[in-house]
């Protein structure tokens, strides 16, 4: 099981950087468990620097461009020099402030051409009761992958996180059968896109609202391979827990 600890910008303090990253590292010894954590730029580049453990690092996201005059960008190249191994594409907080489809294929192939494995978001923002939402699903993983080479498509990781799960409640969280279907589903549209039998080994993880009170039936019934998780990622107690349930 891959867990995804994504910080977002909840993390503002090194110190309670420093915390977290020696809890993940107690963590990664669990059996099964494989810790990756995604901190807010400059504190990846610390934490990395020192890392001798089992724990590997993920960019929250890459800049479109690869350098030059973008004040602020922080290009896939950079993350790549401090130690990052994954770069998460497409979350909605990104979709939210202008990433299209179009934008996050462009961030895909930055983060492969670095030697980063994309953890390539996708998510509907609402259900509804005809199955429009699976096509919303299809759809951006087609755009996002299709302008790859099939060597390079075969390294996407997809986190399946739908909207309206994201920073709620165990109980507002997806049912397992839900999830279990919709990861059948992902597979399904990944076996038409990836090259010969390549789709079987793609990861297909899950986020939104994923906590110790949820993660065990959300593991146990689907044949997900892991979770990227959000408020429960920084709170030292509920990630012990996480782990702990999943292990
Ligand atoms: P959440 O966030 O666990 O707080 O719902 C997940 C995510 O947005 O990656």
């Amino acid at each position: 099981m891959l867990i995804v600890a994504n910080w977002k910008a909840y993390i503002e303090d090194l110190a309670k950087a420093k915390k977290l990253f020696a809890l993940g590292k107690r963590l990664s010894s669990a059996a099964g468990i494989s810790i990756v954590l995604a901190p807010p730029a400059p504190f990846l580049g610390i934490l990395a620097a020192k890392n001798k453990s089992a724990v590997t690092f993920a960019a929250q996201d890459v800049s479109r461009t690869t350098g030059g005059a973008n004040t602020g960008e922080v290009p896939a190249q950079a993350y790549a020099a401090v130690g990052a191994t994954y770069a998460i594409v497409g979350h909605s907080e990104r979709r939210a402030t202008g990433d299209t489809d179009a934008i996050v294929a462009e961030k895909l192939a930055h983060a492969l051409v670095n030697g980063l494995t994309p953890i390539l978001c996708v998510g509907e923002r609402e259900r509804d009761g005809e199955g429009r939402y699976l096509a919303v699903i299809r759809e951006e993983l087609t755009v996002a992958i299709e302008s790859l080479t099939p060597k390079e498509r075969a390294k996407v990781i997809i986190a399946y996180e739908p909207l309206w799960a994201i920073g709620k409640t165990a109980d507002a969280a997806i049912e397992p059968d839900d999830l279990g279907e919709m990861v059948l589903y992902i597979r399904k549209v990944l076996a038409e896109l990836l090259p010969g039998k390549s789709s079987r080994g793609a990861l297909v993880l899950y986020g939104g609202s994923a906590e110790p009170d949820n993660i065990r039936a959300l593991a146990a019934s689907t044949s997900v391979d892991g979770f990227l998780i959000g408020h429960a990622s920084v709170d030292p107690h509920s990630f012990s827990l996480l782990v702990k349930n999943l292990s």
